[in-house]
């Protein structure tokens, strides 16, 4: 039977920029669906591929109100740069849409409603932290305090940075609200329940259908074992979103209309191309539908999904699948390294193909984390793509073209080289079909290593001096020549523009998978033009220098509330999503000069995120075995600070107390060999002497913003 298939990649949220991190999955995604797409239409008589961006929820709208313009502006604005991004890297969505389409207001209410009528909502009054400045209930990841178990300052609502403990945000010293920094009160409003527990019996039965991964049911079953709970979908004004019907005041959260998203880029998709929207979203549909994902929304994708739709009357997906995280040589990507790569920055430098190769090769079906090793992926992309895969035709290619009019020749009948690699078309689409990129193109590669031997024994650069061998020359370059075409076919899902590329070359129409059994004889080529270059260790090291931030603290690693980057919390997501991701507070160098003129220059929105404060010195101390090291007390009028502080050569710790100073309050804090430093003090410093601490005029009283 024929096949028709809808794949889709999670929704990233509208709040922040597509890093390396997402790739992984809209580079495996597109792998996947391009190569569905090279099949016989009598095998796949279709497959979409559609996303969308995810652009509901708190952080949203406090991102807008803070850039001063509105949720919509902000969100048309970052749809248009993930769209730049991804048609970058050959992304080749079919529809790219946005969660606050009609078509998802429409389609989360229907859902909604049905969920209602089949008796799976519920009301319940449930108390949260209200900021009574804002006037709006407080998600977790906004209110910050200090930690109830090692009593550092400003940590989430939900976790302490310093020393990994979890809790509720009730159990927060001292809370504040992150948003507007009121005292947060307690505030009862009534919320809506999605009743999931009541729907276990047909999640046990749909897991163990063979949707999931292995590793991804066992995980299920662990959640099975520890009880589903019921799933608070409703959020009260203000609340950027879909308010909820009959329910005035009330807003789907937005993981909520977020899958629904998936319906609705499909049906925008069916609406401009005249496709049968039922009959892949149809009850009885037998077209299939799967989703992407990183392991970390596995909960809301294998779980609360398939139940609100098996529950609102609609088809369940036909799998889910999940991969891991991205690490960056080995270690947590991480902005002061360079190592948190934007695709921006990526495509300003490098190719984008480099990096569609290196993540297929390190791809397989599970959910595995992979490493981008920079090293590796020079060494790798160099010796694959360009020292074999390129240097075939790069070695024939001119013979044909000066040699035989650009024609070329007859592949002898039952040529070994060909045929063999002919033979190996249909392992090679089992491996791409079962997510297996990494050992699907190490047996491209051992093909090629077979084309570069033909190559090498036949030796066509001796051949072409001598005298009377012409029919050889002419055989041995169509050979190889074809052998390079069948390698082509194959790299086509890793390497469309490359393919592409090879295709104007050859001469030929777009190659499908089934062109694998024909081969090129006495066919007119054109002339070949360089296709890819090697990397250079300089491209890398240049793209890594422009990641690096080094002259402030990350956005998150402070009390300014930039959230969504540190997990899930509120389950409003991570921008580091399918990353794992590493914020290190920075340390400026003196000797970095002011920067000049479109030289790394920072945006006044950046600068403000920097939380400056009169601090007042209440005590200072000697480090035992700190070289350079004074440990400070500091009085920020709403809290006290602990800081490690290089200022040691420069004063006697006596002189200090007493005294007021500036202090960065956002940094996050910093493990040190004698203890967590939790800011920085600023001063004056290079060659020329110093630190020279600075002091604020008199009048100045400790907690005061420095702006
Ligand atoms: O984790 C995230 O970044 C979400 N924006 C993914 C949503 S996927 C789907 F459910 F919409
Ligand atoms: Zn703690």
């Amino acid at each position: 039977m024929t096949r028709q298939i809808l794949v889709t990649s999670a929704l990233p949220y509208a709040n922040g920029s597509i890093h390396l991190g997402h790739l992984v999955e809209y580079i495996q995604t597109d792998i996947w669906v391009r190569f569905q797409k090279m099949l016989p239409k009598e095998k796949v008589a279709e497959c979409w591929y559609v996303c969308a961006d995810d652009t509901h929820g708190t952080p949203i709208m406090l991102r807008a109100e803070k850039e001063g313009i509105s949720p919509e502006q902000l969100i048309d604005r970052v749809w248009h740069e993930h769209k730049r991004d991804f048609d970058g890297f050959h992304i080749g969505f079919d529809n790219y849409y946005s969660t606050n389409s009609p078509e998802n207001r429409e389609f989360s209410s229907q859902i909604y409603l049905k969920l209602h009528e089949a008796g799976l909502i519920e009301q319940r009054t449930i108390e949260q932290f209200y900021d009574p400045d804002k006037a709006m209930f407080l998600p977790d990841r906004f209110i910050k305090g200090t930690c109830p178990k090692c009593k550092a300052s400003d940590q989430y609502g939900d976790s302490c940075e310093a020393c990994g403990a979890t809790y509720a945000p009730t159990d927060l010293i001292d809370p504040y609200s992150a948003v507007s920094g009121a005292k947060p009160v307690r505030k009862e409003s009534e919320h809506y329940f999605f009743a999931l527990g009541k729907c276990e019996a047909f999640l046990k039965d749909w897991t163990r259908s063979g949707t999931l991964q292995a590793e991804a049911a066992n995980k299920m079953d662990e959640w099975f074992t520890a009880g589903l709970s019921d799933w608070d979908i409703s959020r009260d004004a203000p609340y950027f979103g879909f308010e909820i019907p009959g329910a005035p005041g009330k807003y789907f959260y937005v993981w909520l209309d977020a899958p629904v998203g998936y319906m609705a880029s499909f049906k925008k998709l069916c609406v401009d191309r005249g496709l049968d929207f039922d009959a892949f979203w149809g009850k009885d549909s037998k077209a299939e539908l799967y989703h992407f994902i990183g392991k970390d929304i596995l909960y809301f994708h294998a779980l609360f999904w398939p139940a609100m739709l098996e529950f609102s009357g609609q088809r369940t997906p036909s799998g889910v699948f999940a991969h891991g995280f991205l690490t960056v040589n080995g270690q947590k990507m991480s902005k002061s390294r360079g190592t948190f790569i934007t695709a921006e920055s990526y495509l300003n430098h490098l190719n984008p193909e480099w990096l569609r190769y290196y993540y297929a090769a390190k791809l397989n079906g599970s959910m595995e984390d992979i490493d981008l090793n920079l090293e590796d992926f020079s060494a790798r992309v160099n010796s694959d793509l360009v020292g074999k895969f390129i240097n075939i035709a790069s070695r024939s290619a001119g013979f044909i073209a000066k040699r035989f009019g650009g024609k070329l020749g007859q592949v002898p009948a039952g040529q070994e080289l060909l045929a063999r690699m002919q033979q190996a078309a249909g392992s090679i689409a089992e491996l791409y079909e079962a997510r297996e990129y990494g050992r699907a193109l190490r047996e491209v590669m051992a093909l090629a290593d077979l084309a570069n031997q033909y190559v090498d024994s036949n030796k066509p650069w001796e051949i072409a001096k001598q005298e009377g061998r012409e029919a050889e020359l002419h055989e041995v370059c169509t050979v190889a020549l074809n052998a390079f075409r069948l390698l082509t076919l194959y790299l086509k899902p890793v390497l469309p523009k490359l393919a592409e590329n090879v295709e104007a070359f050859l001469n030929i129409a777009p190659l499908a998978w089934a062109d694998a059994d024909g081969l090129l004889n006495g066919h007119a080529i054109n002339e070949y033009k360089h296709l890819m270059t090697r990397i250079d260790p300089k491209q890398l090291e240049a793209m890594i220098e422009d990641n690096k931030q080094t002259l402030l603290p990350s956005p998150a690693s402070g009390g300014v509330p930039v959230p969504g980057m540190k997990g899930r919390g509120e389950g409003e997501h991570s921008q580091a999503r399918h990353a794992q991701h590493q914020q290190q507070a920075a340390t400026p160098s003196p000797q970095t000069p002011p920067p000049l003129a479109g030289e790394g220059l920072i945006s006044i929105e950046d600068f403000s995120k920097v939380d400056l404060r009169i601090a007042k010195i209440v005590n200072a101390e000697q480090v035992e075995g700190a070289e350079k090291l004074l440990k400070l007390t500091l009085d920020i009028g709403s809290a006290t600070r602990t800081v490690f502080a290089g200022i040691k050569s420069a004063y006697q710790p006596e002189e200090l107390i007493g005294r007021l100073t500036v202090m960065v309050a956002n940094l996050a804090p910093r493990k040190m060999k004698f203890g967590l430093s939790e800011g920085m003090v600023l001063a004056g410093s290079d060659e020329r002497g110093g630190p020279f601490l600075l002091s604020p005029d008199s009048g100045a009283l400790p907690g005061m913003r420095v702006k």
